[in-house]
């Protein structure tokens, strides 16, 4: 199918995509939880789900593991992608929860660059993320 996204308005919740004859409407109920595969990700995510939402984790899989969401896996609602947010990542959302950032001193200390890294760009790639597509912004860490 051949999408034109020249033309992607929002109205509500929903965006119509332009596509060659008709307007392919999206719904945009996403949330996006990033570190969801981790402690307090996991637990996020299948509380979003089980409030009947559509979930996407987004995870490194650097201390969170993916076996830790294979239960989710069946949820139609739920979806995983292995991605690390220092680089920005083009997705439509409704709202993100920021939960990508190591809690244990010997994690964080393993690669002091690339976990500075993820709290800083991560946080400015996932706002941006945010801002472009008019999300609300939830960021319950302390780095
Ligand atoms: N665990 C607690 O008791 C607790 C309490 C209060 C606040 N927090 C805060 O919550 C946040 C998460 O804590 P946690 O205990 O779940 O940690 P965690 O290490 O279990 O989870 C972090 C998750 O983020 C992922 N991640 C790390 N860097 C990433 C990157 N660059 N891109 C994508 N994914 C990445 C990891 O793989 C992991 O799954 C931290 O900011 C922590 O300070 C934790």
């Amino acid at each position: 199918m051949k999408t034109s996204l020249a033309k992607n308005t929002r109205a509500g919740n929903q965006t119509s995509v332009k596509n060659d004859s008709t307007f392919v409407k999206c719904a945009l109920a996403r949330t996006i939880v990033t570190g969801g595969a981790g402690f307090i990700g996991l637990h996020l995510c299948e509380a979003l789900l089980q409030e009947g939402r559509e979930v996407v984790c987004i995870d490194n899989f650097h201390t969170g593991r993916r076996s830790n969401v294979d239960h989710l896996l069946s949820d139609r609602n739920f979806e995983v992608i292995h991605h690390d947010i220092t680089t920005p990542i083009f997705l439509q959302a409704k709202e993100v929860f920021n939960l990508a950032c190591l809690a244990s001193p010997v994690h964080y200390r393993f690669d002091p660059v690339h976990t500075m890294k993820t709290n800083v760009l991560g946080s400015i790639n996932m706002l941006g993320l945010a801002r472009r597509t008019g999300a609300e912004w939830n960021l319950p860490s302390w780095f």
